[in-house]
C-alpha cells in the first residue's frame, strides 16, 4: 500500500507510467470504465476546493467506482474535536483509498501513518499539492513532448502556493530545467524549497519581480494567486494581491509556443481576453487533472 504525500514520493519513471496511462484513458476511455468497480474513494476535504475535489469524484465515477467523503471540516466530526488520526482510521472503515485537503501542513503525511489504505494529499496548507502537480506534467508534456531543457517562469504567492513548490521538485528532476521566479520580495519562495532543492540539486534560478522583462525567455508561465487564506493579515493581502496581472499587451514578447499555465482558481492575476490566447493552457490542465488523477487511482489501488 503505497501513499502519495509528496510528488517525489513517485519516482520518475512512475511518473511517466501514470502519463502513459492518462494518454491511454484520454484515447480509450471505454476500456477503463469498469476498472475500479464496487471501490470507493473517500474525498475528505477539510478546506474548499472545485477543482481538485470534483475531478477526483469524476474520476472515480469515470472508472466505474463510487465517491462517498465531505467538502468541508464542518461537516465532519472535525467539528467536534475529532483528530485526523482517528478520522482516517474511520473511513478506512468505509473505503478502499482517501484524497484528502487539509488546512494544515503534513495532516496528509500524519493520516498516511494511522490509515491502512492509501492516502493522497490533496494539498496541505502552504506546503504540497502532488496531483496539482501530475495535473500539470501531463499538460506540459502534451503540450511539449517533454520535460527537458525548459525556461519556467512562476509567478505571483511563490511563498504560499504549494501547487509551486511540488512543481518545483518535480521538474528540478529532469535536465535542461531553469526557473525563473517572479513574485514580491514578502512571497518569495520559501528557503527551505530554494535551499534544499534548486541549491543543492544545482539547479539555475533567477529571482525577480520583474514579469514583463522575463517574458521573452520563458516556454512556459506558470502563474498563481495570492493564498489570501493563509495571510496573517488582510492589509498585506490588499497590498499585495494585484502585484501581477497578465493581459495581452504583457505576451507580445513572449514566445510563439509559450504556455501559459495557472492551477486556478484564478482571481485578477490573468485578465480574461487572454483565454482566446492559444498560448493559454489552463482549462487544458483542469481536464488533465481528471485523467492523472484516473492513473493515479487506478494505481494507487493496484488495478490492471
Ligand atoms: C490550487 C490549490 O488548492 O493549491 N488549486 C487547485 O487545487 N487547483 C491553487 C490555489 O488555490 O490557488
Amino acid at each position: 500500500m503505497k501513499s502519495v504525500i509528496d510528488i517525489l514520493d513517485l519516482s520518475t519513471d512512475e511518473i511517466e507510467e501514470l502519463i502513459s496511462v492518462a494518454c491511454d484513458i484520454i484515447e480509450n476511455p471505454d476500456k477503463y470504465a469498469e476498472k475500479c468497480r464496487r471501490k470507493k474513494l473517500a474525498t475528505l476535504f477539510f478546506e474548499p476546493s472545485t477543482r481538485t475535489r470534483l475531478s477526483f469524484e469524476a474520476a472515480m465515477y469515470e472508472l466505474g467506482g463510487n465517491v462517498i467523503g465531505f467538502s468541508a471540516a464542518n461537516n465532519s466530526s472535525a467539528a467536534k474535536g475529532e483528530s485526523v488520526s482517528d478520522t482516517v482510521r474511520t473511513v478506512s472503515c468505509y473505503a478502499d483509498i482517501i484524497a484528502m485537503r487539509h488546512p494544515k501542513e503534513g495532516a496528509p503525511m500524519v493520516a498516511s501513518m494511522a490509515a491502512d489504505i492509501p492516502i493522497i494529499n490533496a494539498g496541505d496548507g502552504g506546503h504540497n499539492h502532488p496531483t496539482q502537480t501530475l495535473a500539470d506534467l501531463l499538460t506540459i508534456f502534451r503540450e511539449k513532448g517533454s520535460f527537458e531543457n525548459l525556461t519556467v517562469g512562476l509567478c505571483g504567492d511563490l511563498k504560499f502556493g504549494r501547487t509551486v513548490h511540488s512543481l518545483i521538485n518535480a521538474l528540478s528532476r529532469y535536465s535542461g530545467i531553469k526557473f525563473v521566479l517572479i513574485s514580491p520580495d514578502e512571497l518569495k519562495l520559501p528557503d527551505y524549497v530554494t535551499n534544499n532543492v534548486l541549491i543543492k540539486k544545482n539547479i539555475p534560478y533567477e529571482v525577480t519581480t520583474d514579469l514583463v522583462g522575463s517574458i521573452p525567455e520563458l516556454d512556459i508561465l506558470y502563474m498563481t494567486r495570492v493564498q489570501r487564506e493563509r495571510f496573517f493579515n488582510e492589509q498585506d493581502y490588499i497590498r499585495l494581491k494585484d502585484s501581477y496581472i497578465l493581459t495581452p499587451d504583457k505576451l507580445e514578447t513572449a514566445k510563439k509556443d509559450l504556455s501559459i499555465m495557472h492551477p486556478l482558481p484564478r482571481v485578477n492575476e490573468i485578465s480574461v481576453a487572454v483565454d482566446s490566447d492559444p498560448r493559454a493552457c489552463y482549462f487544458k490542465q483542469v481536464l488533465n487533472g481528471k485523467y492523472i488523477r484516473m492513473a493515479l487511482i487506478l494505481k494507487l489501488l493496484g488495478v490492471e
